[in-house]
């Protein structure tokens, strides 16, 4: 893996007839507070110009959600980011399922959805349940010696370090390594920044240990690494494409659920109203999880790239052409959802784009949605309250709504 050289922004001219906005959708301003600028760019159009970047966005439900499922003209295998792999090499081999289009994708993609089914959830329930009970019960009784909790650091980080990589087969040391392999991966789909060079320093030094725990020796019998290995026996995929799946678990199973935890802890600090009705009633943790996904998109952006010349709500895209979509502002567009910018736990907000749609929408989701109900369900049986005992920090990250710290205080039922 090379460590990606810095990108300078240029202004490009802006096809005629494309309503231009300007921001930088990378810019620290942008990444602290994004929403101002998301209703700038939806209330411009369903696609729009960042003459920063030279790239067309879609910002509303309806333009998202229409990229989405055209996979034929949207494509991913010239790369999901900033980057187009028809013109640059990418700074990493590609993923074989995230930067692939069918028939490729397809078979990938089949071997990692049948490791990741809801069957395979049934059977990781229990052991996820106790352990998010164990995690909080040892916060409590650290918080009970007046310790403050950190609720990114204590809990986010570390309830998911301690299930995933036990489901795919990883051994306990050293986990920590997959947060800053995940920091860069989701920098790396944006600009060649200062963001993506720092975190690239950063995982320089563990590359080494991502690539091994990539490989079969170093994963346990029976866990979801090894069963793409049994795939790859089977004959599904071949053993040379084995560790790469391996990895695009350890890409994207970790940063994105972290911070999708995160930012549901967050919503539920800042809104007790709703913690309330969360406490009373243990059913809503699934979905004031979906709510918080909605509400603050742990994923905020994807990239796509034209196969083909085409036109999108009567905007015409050359081939070749590459297109930001906005997740995080598609689930805030209030021509989809009534009181987009209120965050309410009974609102079960079908069809939010935080997994994406189509046929790349998030293989992982059964698993990231399991984590996020048997957290906030541990939360909501043991404590009546998440007070904010300092302003929380976010880490600013090209593609994740991510946090670097939460100081709370856990009022006991
Ligand atoms: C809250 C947590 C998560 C969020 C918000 C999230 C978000 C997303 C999104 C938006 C996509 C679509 C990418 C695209 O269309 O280009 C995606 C794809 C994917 N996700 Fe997740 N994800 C989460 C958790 C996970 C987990 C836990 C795993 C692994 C178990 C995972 C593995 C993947 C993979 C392998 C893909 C590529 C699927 C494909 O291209 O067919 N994700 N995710």
């Amino acid at each position: 893996m090379n460590t990606p050289t810095l990108d300078a922004t240029t202004t490009t001219a802006p096809p005629a007839g494309v309503p231009v906005v300007d921001i930088d959708p990378f810019s620290d301003a942008f990444l602290t507070d994004p929403y101002e600028a998301h209703q700038r760019m939806r209330e411009a159009g369903p696609v729009v110009w960042i003459p920063a970047y030279g790239i067309y966005a879609c910002a509303r439900h309806a333009s998202v959600h229409a990229v989405f499922n055209d996979h034929a003209t949207y494509i991913s295998g010239a790369g999901v980011g900033l980057a187009n792999f028809h013109k640059e090499a990418p700074f990493r081999p590609k993923s074989l399922i995230l930067e692939a289009d069918p028939p490729s994708h397809t078979k990938a993609r089949a071997v990692l959805a049948r490791i990741l089914s809801p069957k395979t959830v049934m059977q990781i329930r229990a052991t996820f349940t106790a352990e998010a009970g164990t995690l909080i019960d040892r916060l409590q009784a650290r918080q009970a010696t007046g310790e403050t909790i950190d609720a990114v650091k204590d809990l986010a980080e570390v309830y998911p370090l301690k299930v995933f990589p036990d489901a795919v087969g990883v051994g306990e040391a050293q986990r920590e390594n997959l947060l800053l392999y995940g920091d860069m991966i989701f920098n790396s789909f944006g600009p060649r920044n200062e963001r993506l060079q720092k975190s690239a320093e950063l995982v320089q030094p563990v590359t080494a240990w991502i690539m091994a725990h990539c490989q079969r020796e170093n994963l346990r019998p029976g866990g979801f690494g090894d069963l793409i290995y049994q795939a790859a026996d089977a004959g599904e995929i071949t053993h040379e494409e084995a560790p790469l799946l391996v990895r695009s678990f350890l890409s994207a199973g970790v940063d994105t659920t972290v911070n999708g935890i995160g930012n549901a802890i967050l919503c539920l600090a800042r809104h007790p109203d709703q913690y309330a009705q969360l406490h009373a009633d243990h059913a809503l943790a699934r979905p004031a999880f979906e709510e918080a996904l909605r509400f603050e998109s742990s994923v905020q952006t994807f990239f796509r790239t034209t196969s083909q010349d085409t036109e999108l709500f009567g905007v015409p895209i050359p081939k070749d052409s590459k297109i930001v979509t906005f997740l995080a502002a598609a689930n805030r567009d209030e021509r989809q959802w009534p009181e987009p910018d209120r965050f309410n736990i009974q609102r079960r907000p079908a069809g939010h784009m935080a997994f994406g749609s189509g046929i790349h929408g998030c293989v992982g989701q059964v698993v990231a949605r399991l984590e996020g109900e048997v957290v906030l369900t541990a939360l909501a049986k043991r404590f009546s309250r998440i007070e904010l005992v300092g302003e929380p920090q976010r880490r600013l990250n090209n593609t994740l709504r991510a946090l670097a710290s939460m100081p709370v205080r856990l009022i006991p039922a």
